[in-house]
């Protein structure tokens, strides 16, 4: 049997999508690939025979580690829904067709809950046409951190450790001046509020951190919103708000909707979030008289691979080699996962799950963690949060900036 296998990254990037995608790499070469391709974005390319043979470009075990410190996507991503067999079965003979040229026996796709959709059709394809040669696995990923079943993500941590060191080095900048300002900054995440309530681990003895925080899981309401800056301009000049870029208010629209008429929308059907911070600060403005200063993380909280967390780096690694080590025992439709051994000490081991209970599913922050009349989060959900953002993961640094590889 053939042991050549391909991988592909889909969705959002994040810091450490490349480390996954080094493990998978790493576990197919120790377990005995001949041949490690890599599609060049994602499904997408592969339709197009669009990819790589990956050993060109990872001769030695320095350019695998060089690779788990490259943020984004090595070799390119895409947002490409898999339409159903019933509704394009050519899309399905093309796939398998470039396979078979390629003599795949294994095919890995890192992504999040809509990329695992792929994984989901493509292994019930094979099994209803009785393709018993070649498996299909997931590897998770996503700063969103809202797939189901794992306990947490490869990506997130890193984003939540940006997120708290950036929040913590606001609240310094933002009360420099002694006039009434608030700053709001706004969070990635879209429907799952986890990122945004990363801002809570700013919090500690020498940092207020953030002092509102608002999910996406609860329905934003402007009245009550300006009430709470009200409350805390009390006690305190400048007022820090970190807000989710997905909430929405009652009637079922983004915040971000308001300040913007034609958003994008992806083939997946997801809005182009943007703008929610802005939105907020102008009403914030116009209502206080005050000083307001909007920030968007944007795409920086998912690259900022300078101040990755080492247990995600380690992690990620660790699930994509796991993924390999299934397959290669003969597992498909499955998808890697994390399960928490022990939170004191900290203790994660990898897994693989039915994709079926994956694929598509959006995992949100629990009802119960959302706290101070939705403006908070518990310190239930700031241990869940901590030992993820533990350890430093230094990029190489070549003329005191970080070495990255890139095809
Ligand atoms: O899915 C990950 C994510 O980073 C979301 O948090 C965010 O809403 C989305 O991707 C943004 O996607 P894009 O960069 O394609 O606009």
């Amino acid at each position: 049997m053939s042991r050549n296998i391909i991988v592909g990254q889909s969705g959002g990037p994040t810091a450490v999508i490349n480390s996954s995608l080094a493990g998978v790499f790493q576990g197919a070469k120790d377990l005995g690939a001949t041949k490690i391709y890599g599609m060049r974005n994602g499904i997408e390319g592969l339709l197009d025979e669009q990819y790589i043979d990956m050993s060109e470009y990872l001769k030695g075990d320095i350019d695998v580690e060089i690779l788990k410190r490259t943020p984004s996507a090595f070799l390119g991503s895409c947002r490409f829904k898999l339409p159903t067999y019933e509704k394009s079965p050519e899309t399905y003979d093309r796939i398998i067709e470039v396979l078979r040229k390629l003599d795949i026996s294994h095919f890995f796709y890192i992504g999040g809950n809509d990329s695992m959709d792929t994984i989901k059709q493509l292994s019930q394809y094979a099994k209803e046409k009785n393709i018993t040669d070649i498996t299909f696995m997931g590897v998770p990923k996503t700063i969103d951190n809202d797939l189901a079943v794992t306990d947490h993500t490869p990506g997130f941590g890193s984003a939540a450790k940006y997120i708290g060191t950036t929040i913590k080095e606001l609240s310094r900048d933002c009360v420099v001046q002694p006039i009434d300002v608030v700053t709001i900054v706004e969070i990635m995440g879209r429907n799952a509020g986890w990122l945004t309530a990363s801002a809570a681990l700013a919090r500690g003895e020498d940092s207020d951190g953030a002092d509102l925080i608002y999910l996406p899981e609860k329905v934003f309401e402007m009245d009550k919103f300006l009430a709470k800056i009200e409350e805390v301009r009390k006690t305190k000049k400048q007022v820090l708000v970190a807000v989710s870029e997905g909430v929405k208010t009652a009637d079922g629209k983004y915040v971000c909707e308001a300040a913007s008429s034609n958003m994008m929308v992806d083939s997946f059907g997801h809005k182009a979030l943007s703008g929610t911070a802005t939105a907020l600060a102008d009403v914030v403005k116009s209502h206080f008289g005050c000083k307001t200063r909007p920030i968007e993380f944007s795409t920086i909280q998912r690259c900022a691979s300078h101040i990755a967390s080492l247990t995600d780096v380690n992690e990620a690694f660790l699930v994509g080699y796991r993924v390999v080590k299934a397959a290669f025992e003969g597992e498909t439709g499955k998808v890697g996962i994390y399960v928490r051994v022990s939170n004191k000490p900290y203790l994660m081991n990898t897994d693989i799950y039915d994709v079926n209970a994956i694929a598509n599913v959006e995992k949100t922050v629990p009802e119960n963690w959302i706290i101070n009349d939705g403006t908070y989060v518990s310190e239930e959900a700031l241990d869940y949060m901590r030992p993820l953002i533990q350890g430093e993961s230094y990029p190489y640094m070549v003329n005191g900036l970080p070495k990255h590889i890139r095809l």
